[in-house]
């Protein structure tokens, strides 16, 4: 990995990337968080050129060690730092965001700053651009709010938190973008992911496991009859490369789940099943606000317009992720 400050980057300092200058020329923003983590070890290994623009709010360098990727250390907010990331792109996935429910409760102006006008930010500056495929990560739970799971391309946005509304927002953009401007923008919905790198997550997955580790009780808000989609991030990444190469048409919107629906109570079970503890204790508190009751969704037209198609199983992705924090984060303890 080659690590360079925003200011006087230019594409030519960078013996990687003239190495690699015929080959696909990606740029992933928030590359250095959870998916990013994943999906820029995945892009290297089928033969893309990488850079990451990500402002390590969230992420860190060290999640790229050994990678041979680019990472410029900068905002997507910012418009010019935008322009010379998009040097000799041809296309892009949008990772980069504020990425939780409770936070943007809390704080919904940063919400709003990061995820609105950030993807705007990084649309109008692919438009400048003329850049091919743009990819963005939304989130299909929070923007879809309560509504009968399955849910689909079809079902009715209805968001009961402001990231769920900001997913929203940028969707609008990334549609209307390609309808103004031409954009090939294509968003995918994610599930919630779960897999490596997630240490610094605070999903599900995460505090059980930090919590089995640290011989603390597992907190389970509401009584553990809430439901979510967890997804392997392998099958996020694998989706997210799927998008990048194909030819649907600009301002689509798919699902990306494994479709099925794990409550938190099983979910609870599976990670201390997984840790080998199974009678670990649990402490329920009351629910949280901007919280969906129950989700899950299809992914029939991800499958139909990619070929996506989940390929790893809640209890075998949840076994590898907790070797995965015994091995790279509890053992460093
Ligand atoms: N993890 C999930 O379960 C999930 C589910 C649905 C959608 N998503 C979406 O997927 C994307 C990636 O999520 P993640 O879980 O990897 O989150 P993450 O927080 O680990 O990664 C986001 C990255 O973006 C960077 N970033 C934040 N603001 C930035 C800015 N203004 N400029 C440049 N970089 C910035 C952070 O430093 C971080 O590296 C996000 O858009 C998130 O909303 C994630």
């Amino acid at each position: 990995m080659v690590a360079v400050p925003a200011s006087g980057w230019a594409p030519a300092n960078f013996p990687t990337w003239s190495r690699m200058a015929e080959t696909r020329r990606v740029l992933v923003t928030g590359g250095a968080g959870f998916v990013g983590a994943t999906l820029v070890r995945r892009l290297v290994e089928s033969g893309h050129a990488v850079r990451v623009l990500d402002n390590l709010t969230t992420g860190d360098a060290s999640h790229l060690e050994g990678v041979d990727a680019e990472l410029v250390e900068g905002d997507v907010r910012d418009a010019k730092t935008m322009d010379e990331a998009l040097g000799g792109i041809e296309s892009v996935v949008h990772l980069a965001a504020a990425g939780s429910v409770v936070m943007s409760v809390a704080d919904p102006a940063t919400n709003f700053n990061v995820n609105v006008f950030g993807t705007f930010q990084v649309l109008d500056a692919v438009r400048r651009a003329g850049v091919g495929r743009t990819v963005l990560a939304s989130t299909g739970g929070a923007l879809i709010g309560d509504a009968i799971p399955p849910v689909n391309e079809r079902s009715l946005p209805k968001p009961i938190s402001p990231y769920g509304a900001s997913k929203l927002a940028g969707e609008g953009y990334a549609h209307a973008f390609a309808k103004a401007y031409g954009l090939r923008t294509i968003a995918l919905r994610f599930a919630n992911a779960y897999g490596p790198w997630s240490a610094r997550k605070r999903g599900a997955v995460t505090t059980f496991f930090r919590a089995i580790n640290g011989g603390e009780p597992i907190v389970i808000y509401g009584d553990g009859s809430a439901s979510r989609d967890y997804t392997h991030v392998d099958d996020i990444c694998r989706a997210l490369e799927l998008a990048l190469g194909s030819e649907v048409p600009g301002g689509t919107v798919l699902h990306i789940a494994s479709g099925v629906e794990t409550t938190v109570q099983l979910l609870a079970d599976l990670c201390r099943s997984a840790a080998g503890v199974p009678d670990h204790p649990i402490e329920y508190r009351p629910k949280r606000v901007g919280e969906v009751e129950r989700n899950f969704a299809s992914y029939d037209l991800a499958k139909e317009l990619l070929g996506f198609e989940p390929s790893i199983s809640r209890e075998e992705g949840i076994r590898e992720t907790w070797q995965w924090f015994q091995e790279s984060v509890f053992a460093e303890r």
